[in-house]
């Protein structure tokens, strides 16, 4: 391991240079892979946009019942026609939505934490990968807590899913977790997504920050960002609008679409920033538009 004494601070990410190793296959990263796990990415990725609309229900994981998710059967077939993919539980995906609906799936496959703890952060492997592949499983979803108690264990599920995923032709993606105590800085995500995709992560899901072109330009896969707490749906399109800009290839959001009171449009406004290149101030009076005219 390198000294990391006096270490300098990286600062050459060629941002507006194209990801070099591309030719070939679309999705960034994925040119040498096989032909099964470029399937499963372009499940995940329209090879038309490039891009990708993922819907995260997965919060009852750790939060039981969430203020939005109370019914997945009646919350998620009214989002399907706005959804590229599903990101939730086997327990939800089973019990909830119906095996042809033509979605790719992101299965979450870590837990073992609770809202009943203070810390959050020590999860296992939960989802074995016969269980992914009886699935037909796009993506496992594996949380990591880089900077907190429970970093070497949720490397350790990541690593293992990835070599399994790897066996199976199932790509991983490397949730970034931000806690009460972790930093939400630039350097932090910069650092944390880096780390994910040289552990073998496929894609990263983390969170929009300063200088988001650079940790974009510092990773070798696709990032989609997270949603985050509930905003008001005109900043909500505005962090989708920006994330995109910056270069994340989709959104995985959760409670800014299902706990919009109007979430069947705020789903088909994102919809059209992911893949239709709205800005955000276009795809805020569609939305309006949506619910005056519904
Ligand atoms: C992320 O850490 C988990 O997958 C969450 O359950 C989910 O992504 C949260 O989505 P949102 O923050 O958009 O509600």
């Amino acid at each position: 391991m390198a000294d990391v004494e006096g270490l300098k601070i990286a600062k050459d990410y060629h941002v507006g240079v194209p990801f070099a190793n591309q030719e070939g296959f679309y999705v960034k990263g994925a040119n040498h892979l096989d032909w099964g796990m470029k399937k499963h990415l372009s499940n995940i990725f329209d090879p038309k946009s490039g891009n990708t609309v993922m819907f995260a229900f997965d919060h009852g994981y750790f939060m039981g019942s969430t203020a939005g998710l109370e019914r997945l059967d009646l919350v998620i077939p009214k989002l399907l026609p706005n959804i590229d993919v599903l990101m939730g539980t086997r327990g939800a995906l089973r019990t909830c939505v119906s095996p042809d609906c033509r979605k790719a799936v992101a299965l979450r496959a870590t837990s073992g934490s609770s809202m009943m703890n203070d810390d959050l952060s020590h999860e296992v492997l939960a989802v074995d990968i016969e269980e992914a592949v009886r699935m037909n499983a796009d993506c496992l979803a594996i949380q990591t807590f880089i900077g907190a108690d429970g970093q070497l264990s949720s490397l350790d599920n990541l690593s293992k899913a990835v070599n399994l995923g790897m066996r199976y032709s199932i790509p991983v993606m490397g949730v970034v977790a931000v806690g009460k105590q972790m930093e939400r800085t630039p350097r932090f995500f910069k650092l944390a997504t880096r780390i994910l995709a040289e552990l073998g992560a496929n894609i990263i899901k983390t969170y929009y920050c300063d200088d988001f072109e650079e940790v974009v330009a510092a990773c070798p896969v696709p990032i989609v960002v997270a949603g985050g707490k509930k905003l008001p749906e005109k900043d909500a399109l505005t962090l989708a609008y920006n994330s995109i800009k910056g270069g994340a290839k989709g959104l995985d959001m959760g409670r800014n679409i299902f706990q919009s009171e109007h979430s069947v449009e705020m789903s088909a406004a994102i919809r059209k920033i992911v893949h239709e290149g709205f800005t955000d101030k276009e795809a805020y009076e569609f939305y309006e538009d949506a619910i005056h005219t519904k």
